[in-house]
Parts: C-alpha cells; sequence; structure tokens
C-alpha cells in the first residue's frame, strides 16, 4: 500500500463525495456521521490490513473510526501484519455544513508502529516548504524574531513579503499581535491547518510558513503529508491553554517512524484542491495523493460515474 498509495484516493474520494452531500446544512454530526461511513466502507473493500491509529478526534461528538479499529478485508486477522492508519474523514466540519472554504477528506498511511499517538487534543507546530527545509532548519521553541528572520534568508523576502498562516483563535492573539510588529503579512484561517502546512510547500499559494496550535491528530497527518513534500515539520503535544503537556519537541521523524504516503480530496473549495462538484454525469472530485518512499506527488481529478446526484436536503 506504501509503494501503491493509488487506491487510497478511492477512500478520501469516497469519503469526499459523501461529505458534500452536506455542505451548508449546519449538522456537523450528520456529515460527520455520513463521511465516516463511508470512509469505513470504501476501506472495508481493499485487499489489505489497516489499523485506525489515529482516528477521529476527542475534541468532537463522533461516530468514529477511532484508534484500534480493524479496516481492510484482511483487517483484523492474526498474524497479519496491519499498516497504521491516521485518518480525518472531514478535516474541517464547520466549514462543510456552513459552506465555508478549504475542508477535505484526508488519510495517512505508515507501518505498524510508525506513528506517533497522544491523549492530548492539541498540537503547537511549525511548517515550511521544501526550498525553505534545504537551506535553514526553523524552530518551534525558536523566538518569533529569529523564525523571521531565518525565514526571510532562505526565502529571500523582507518580512513584509512574507505570509504566515495561522489559525483565527484567541489563544494566538499574542502571536498575531508579535507577528504584526515583525511585519509580515498573516493568513487567518478559521479551519484546516493540514491545507494550512501543506499550502507552505505549493509556491502557487503564497504562504510562508504555517505556525500556531491545532489538532494533534491534524498534527501527525501533517508530519506525513511534510514527510512526503520534503518540507520542514516540528511540533510539541500542548494542553488546551498552549502550555507545553511534554517538553519534546517532535520533528517529523518522530511523528512518523517510517516510509508513509497521504491522501486528500478537496470536499469545499480551498488554496490546495477544489471541492466535489456535481456534474450530470456523476461527481467530479480534485485530490492529490503522494508518498514519501519517491516524493511522487499525483494531482488526480476524477469524473465519477453513476447517477450520484447531490442530494436534495
Ligand atoms: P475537524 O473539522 O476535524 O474538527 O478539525 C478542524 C480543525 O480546524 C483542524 O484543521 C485544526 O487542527 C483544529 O480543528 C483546530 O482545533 P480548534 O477548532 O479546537 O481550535
Amino acid at each position: 500500500m506504501l509503494d501503491n498509495p493509488l487506491e487510497l484516493l478511492r477512500v478520501t474520494e469516497a469519503t469526499a463525495i459523501a461529505a458534500s452531500q452536506w455542505i451548508g446544512t449546519g449538522d456537523k454530526l450528520g456529515a460527520d456521521q455520513a463521511a465516516t461511513e463511508a470512509m469505513r466502507e470504501r476501506f472495508n473493500r481493499i485487499e489489505f490490513a489497516g489499523k485506525i491509529e489515529i482516528g477521529e478526534g476527542k475534541k468532537d461528538k463522533s461516530f468514529g473510526l477511532f484508534a484500534g479499529e480493524t479496516v481492510g478485508t484482511l483487517g483484523g486477522q492474526k498474524g497479519v501484519t496491519h499498516y497504521e492508519l491516521a485518518v480525518d474523514p472531514i478535516d474541517g466540519t464547520r466549514p462543510t455544513v456552513s459552506s465555508g472554504p478549504e475542508a477535505l477528506s484526508v488519510l495517512a498511511i505508515a507501518e505498524e508502529n510508525a506513528l506517533l499517538t497522544t491523549e492530548e487534543v492539541y498540537m503547537n507546530k511549525i511548517a515550511y516548504g521544501p526550498e525553505v527545509a534545504s537551506k535553514a532548519e526553523l524552530h518551534l521553541l525558536d523566538p518569533l524574531p529569529k523564525i523571521i528572520e531565518r525565514l526571510s534568508a532562505a526565502t529571500g523576502k523582507s518580512p513584509s513579503g512574507i505570509v504566515v498562516c495561522i489559525l483565527d483563535r484567541p489563544r494566538h492573539e499574542k502571536i498575531i499581535s508579535q507577528l504584526r510588529q515583525l511585519g509580515v503579512r498573516i493568513k487567518l484561517i478559521q479551519d484546516c491547518d493540514i491545507s494550512g502546512a501543506i499550502a507552505t510547500c505549493l509556491p502557487r499559494s503564497g504562504i510562508d510558513l504555517l505556525y500556531g496550535i491545532g489538532g494533534s491528530p491534524e498534527g501527525v497527518i501533517t508530519a506525513c503529508a511534510m514527510k512526503c513534500l520534503r518540507g520542514g515539520f516540528e511540533a510539541q503535544i500542548v494542553k488546551p491553554d498552549g502550555t507545553p503537556a511534554d517538553p519534546k519537541v517532535y520533528a517529523i521523524h518522530d511523528l512518523v517512524q517510517s516510509h508513509c504516503a497521504f491522501a486528500a480530496t478537496g470536499i469545499t473549495d480551498g488554496s490546495l484542491l477544489k471541492g466535489v462538484r456535481f456534474t450530470p454525469r456523476g461527481p467530479l472530485t480534485h485530490s492529490v495523493v503522494m508518498r514519501s518512499k519517491t516524493g511522487t506527488v499525483r494531482w488526480v481529478t476524477a469524473q465519477h460515474g453513476g447517477n450520484v446526484t447531490r442530494l436534495s436536503i
């Protein structure tokens, strides 16, 4: 599966199509349930053994997939090596049900015992693209002026040309005012920091850095994506008030200790992927799939057949 992750695309595609039926409904639980069931059902059609290591968050009331559940036609069989899965059927439940931007269906896969797990809900994160990573290491716990100075040197941009993406949360008020004092531009996002982190690896996004506290499941999934994209990433597990729950700062190789693959399909339009479109021929999806071993990144537009149309809601 790590060498041929294309099958995983079918999982995120099916999940995004199911989730997209709930766009704008205001029904977070309904969207989550539909996406989760679609993801489980599609996994269970693939001949492989997978174990959910990082599942739906404790942060939200959810229908699973929870850690420990096995999937795939061989899932749960004794003596069979199980791949580890980190899944987020909808990263961005809120934007999905409010017709907001950037919602994705997303998953990452790695070898057995490779993914870091934590009971804590949040991680503090720093992410940046491969061009910066080839010139400089940026460290999460360095003071912000030092981070911006190094980023500025690596990109050749003055601070006023640098764009930092950060979740729009009260917990980030201090950081945001510090960034303003440093003269950088800020892209405030309402949700979906996986997409924000990946955007740092795409020159067309204009985003140079993702910084700040977001979900910890999303942190591990982001580490898998950044490993494939050769970007830079560090994370620290924190309490909801932002204080460290663990002094260690985790590098990509701590968060995912094997080769890995990553797949995502857009639910609503975002900087990374377009959302699901419903056409007379069936749904049209936009996805990305990548693997760390080769660094191959495939952008896939799929026209799905059948007569699935937007449900009347
Ligand atoms: P879900 O839709 O899976 O709940 O996650 C959305 C999200 O914005 C993540 O992208 C982000 O990491 C996390 O929530 C931030 O958490 P909070 O909304 O509690 O600040």
